[in-house]
């Protein structure tokens, strides 16, 4: 019995090792890299992926010297200063500006779709209250699709009754997850508003200030869309297995979470509040850097200049305290920024994104870990125009490796082993 099963696990193991396939047939020689000498054709591995195109796109543009970050070609202070949230994601979908009438539909469309199932509340209220909102949204999300109908991810019509359906539902998922963790019920959306008066009508049970409304509104048209960034990409590739929209949402999410992504803007305001005031940048800075640890809302892939949305963060936070007056993190954030820059600057690490929206969420009265929720709220629309622009042409994502393992290694009988 042994000996028997010891030559069947010898002879996979071989074949394996000799390119062969388990059942039996020789496989493709030009597949057995490990067999042949190394040349100068070899893959060179690209650590991160940096510099590399990924996909053609049309939705985004950044320009990370000149510091440009445009939609559909509309740059980004342009949208800030003149278009709303569902004017932006309508440009995004469909790659030009609307009518008046079309975005009056479209904004119908959206207050439609934003309630959330019986079923979906009850699964979100059996949540444990001390975990993470990023957590409790991708099981809003799976929960969610398990109420919707199938989608056909063939059919462009059924791919964008889900794609709708995320944008307008992912804020009463957010709303109700930290209304639910504080012992208040689900709140139905109030119906005809726009995404950031419901949102705060459904977090806080009462309709919001038009400064508030303003300005979450404009955050989330900076955050709506950019580019190749790892959640996206993340969506791209799980979107091109022919996934669904709702797994593609709830995989981006997972991307966004990580402190290197989405996950700073949470650490920021972690990070200037331990700080302590403006007195103390200086050496909480140099403790910092002797440490090694990056300073969070600092640095980016792409920019190598002051990211544009912190320029107009900065502003709205900037607008937030002359009305409702300061607070010392705004003060301690501006003197990190410039022992930063000095320090770092000429590297090409300058405030990104995450470093003022903390702030304005914070003076918002948005608890610290609805922040990278919030980003993924506001970045759904950019996810799955990705996902599809990713199936007007898919290809299943199936990129390389370079092996460095080992090969032709022995097999030793479990009770052998040392
Ligand atoms: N603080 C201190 N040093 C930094 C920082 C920072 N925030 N960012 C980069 N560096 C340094 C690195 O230590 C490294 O130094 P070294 O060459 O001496 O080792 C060098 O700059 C390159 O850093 P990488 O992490 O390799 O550069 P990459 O292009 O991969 O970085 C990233 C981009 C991940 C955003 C990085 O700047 C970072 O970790 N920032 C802090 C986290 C953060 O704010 N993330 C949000 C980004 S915006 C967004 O995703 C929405």
């Amino acid at each position: 019995m042994r000996a028997s099963s010891w030559t069947i696990s010898d002879d996979v193991n071989r074949r394996s090792c000799l390119g062969e396939s388990r059942l039996g047939a020789p496989s493709n020689p030009s597949n057995d890299l490990h067999k042949r000498p190394h040349t100068v054709t070899d893959p060179v591995l690209v650590p991160g992926l940096a510099g590399i195109p990924a996909a053609k796109s049309s939705i985004s543009f950044i320009d990370g010297t000149a510091g440009i970050l445009a939609y559909r070609g509309h740059r980004i202070e342009v949208l800030a200063e003149h278009s709303n949230y569902e004017e932006t994601c309508f440009l995004i979908l469909e790659g030009r500006l609307p009518t008046a009438a079309e975005l009056e539909t479209f904004r119908g469309d959206l207050a439609a779709r934003r309630g959330i199932e019986p079923a979906v509340v009850q699964t979100l209220s059996s949540l444990p209250k001390t975990g993470h909102p990023m957590n409790g949204l991708q099981v809003g999300l799976a929960t969610l699709a398990m109420t919707q109908p199938k989608v056909d991810v063939k059919d462009p019509a059924s791919v964008r009754e889900a794609v709708l359906r995320l944008i307008a539902a992912t804020p009463t998922l957010i709303a109700t997850l930290e209304r639910l963790r504080r012992g208040d019920d689900y709140l139905p959306p109030t119906e005809g508003s726009n995404t950031a008066e419901a949102f705060l009508y459904m977090l806080n049970g009462e309709a919001p200030s038009a400064i508030a409304e303003r300005t979450l509104d404009c955050c989330f048209v900076l955050h709506a869309e950019h580019t190749m960034n790892a959640s996206t990409f993340a969506a791209r590739v799980v979107g091109s297995t022919e996934s669904g929209p709702y797994t593609v949402a709830s995989s981006a999410v997972g991307a966004l979470y990580g402190p290197l992504h989405g996950g700073a803007n949470e650490r920021v305001l972690q990070a200037l509040e331990s700080i302590g005031g403006c007195e103390q940048v200086a050496e909480w800075y140099a403790a910092k850097r002797e440490s090694g640890g990056k300073v969070m809302g600092f640095g980016h892939r792409v920019y190598k200049t002051k990211d544009p949305r912190a320029h107009t963060l900065q502003r709205l936070a900037g607008e937030l305290f002359d009305a409702h007056g300061s607070t010392p993190i705004y003060d301690t954030a501006l003197e990190l920024e410039k022992a930063v820059v000095a320090d770092l600057g000429g590297r090409g690490i300058h405030p990104n994104v995450d470093f003022f929206s903390g702030i304005v969420y914070q003076k918002l009265g948005i608890p610290t870990d609805a922040f990278t929720p919030i980003f993924a709220l506001a970045r759904m629309v950019g996810w799955l125009a990705h996902y599809e622009e990713q199936h007007q042409d898919n290809r299943l994502f199936r990129p390389a490796q370079i092996y460095s393992g080992v090969h032709d290694a022995t097999w030793v009988p479990i009770d052998e082993r040392g």
